[in-house]
């Protein structure tokens, strides 16, 4: 165990008091359906603060994925998620806070309506973009006037940003391009022989990246709701919620792919995903198998496996990860999934990532 010492001054005389006394061991917040939180002993949420305000990164749960966090202010610790990720610094980071007034100091204004999304969805999965702050580090927002935040409702990771008293930016715990990871052995696995902390919060409650929206104030009483990327807060959701807004908020869905980073090739898994018609008859076919050889322009596919998902649409996102990694541990050389005919709620979310993780998509 390292010294329980915080390193910065700073950080130990904003730590919110009582926060070890008080909070742990942790327990999920009242209402928050989680069965796998691992109890964490004190020592290991200390060794994560110490790394973090020494400027090193480390992988966090979250209720939607695990994240590769690094503290907003360290530029070093900054560097190492895009080096570690091997991602390009064009694509911007999610900034994620533990209160709404660490939300504050991270934006120029805070609207009306960002308070009211918020107010329903926080903490939970759901980023609000804003003008930032002068203050925040063009590194995280890729040099946009914007900043993308989100307050996750894992007390893992609240309790990490409260006792390094600084929020952590935190993009998805994956290389570049690849399957974002839903258990801690995912993130293991992902990043092998370098020497990355881990702090395992257990399966993720959501499964998929929390849904971006971000926020334009046209007028004192309009605004706009541009819904950048779907997920665990549905576009439903927003509507009705926005219904019992006062002021008037028109919900925008933007064509794809608007946010900066939201590429098409994205969440690839480790080997072909194709999406095949909904009817699709199993086993395929030798035409449709050579077919997708010829498509893909691989040599004979010796083992086909189709990715089923759960007919629910929380327990199918929570699933889709995790399977799509099992199966090709099975040593599945491609993966096939028939098409969810249903687009509406979580459904929408999943079929942006199935369609983005896809090699080929024949629906
Ligand atoms: O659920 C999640 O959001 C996870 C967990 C770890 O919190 N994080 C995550 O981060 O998915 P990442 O980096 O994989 O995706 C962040 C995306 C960017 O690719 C971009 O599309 C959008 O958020 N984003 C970030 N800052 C933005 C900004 N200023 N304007 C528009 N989009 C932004
Ligand atoms: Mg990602």
């Amino acid at each position: 165990m390292q010294s329980s010492q915080p390193r910065d001054r700073r950080a130990r005389s904003q730590r919110p008091s009582g926060i070890l006394g008080a909070r742990l061991p942790l327990a999920p917040p009242p209402g928050y359906r989680c069965d796998n939180v691992n109890p964490f002993d004190t020592s290991e949420l200390l060794k994560a603060r110490d790394r973090l305000l020494a400027g090193d990164v480390v992988a966090i749960p979250t209720e939607t994925v695990y994240g590769l966090a690094a503290s907003i202010e360290s530029e070093a610790g900054l560097r190492k998620i895009f080096a570690t990720k091997e991602r390009p610094f064009f694509d911007p980071l999610i900034v994620h806070v533990a209160s709404f007034a660490q939300a504050r100091t991270l934006v120029k204004d805070w609207p009306p309506v960002a308070d009211f999304l918020a107010r329903f969805f926080w903490p939970g999965p759901l980023t609000i973009v804003l003008p930032k702050a002068e203050t925040v580090n063009p590194l995280i927002t890729s040099g946009l006037s914007s900043v993308a935040i989100r307050y996750p409702s894992h007390p893992v990771a609240q309790d990490l940003i409260k006792l390094a008293a600084v929020p952590l930016a935190a993009p998805s715990a994956n290389k570049f391009g690849k399957t974002s990871p839903s258990r801690a052995e995912h993130v293991r696995a992902e990043f092998p022989g370098i020497d990355l902390l881990v702090l395992d919060g257990g399966d993720c409650e959501v499964g998929v990246e929390s849904t971006v929206v971000e926020i334009n104030v046209l007028s004192e009483d309009e605004s706009e709701v541009r819904i950048l990327r779907p997920g665990g807060v549905t576009e439903e959701m927003i509507r009705e919620t926005l219904e019992k807004f006062s002021r008037s908020v028109r919900v925008v869905r933007a064509e794809s792919p608007v946010a900066p980073g939201h590429l098409k090739h994205h969440y690839m898994p480790p080997v072909p995903l194709v999406i095949l018609p909904e009817d699709e008859p199993t086993p395929l076919s030798l035409r449709r198998r050579t077919q997708l050889q010829s498509d893909l322009k691989t040599n004979e596919l010796r083992n086909t496996s189709e990715l089923v998902l759960n007919q629910d649409p929380e327990q199918a996102a929570r699933e889709l990860y995790s399977e799509m990694r099992r199966l090709a541990e099975e040593g599945a050389d491609l993966l096939f999934i028939r098409a969810p005919r249903d687009r509406s709620g979580l459904w929408s979310a999943i079929w942006d990532r199935l369609t983005r993780a896809a090699s080929l998509n024949l629906s």
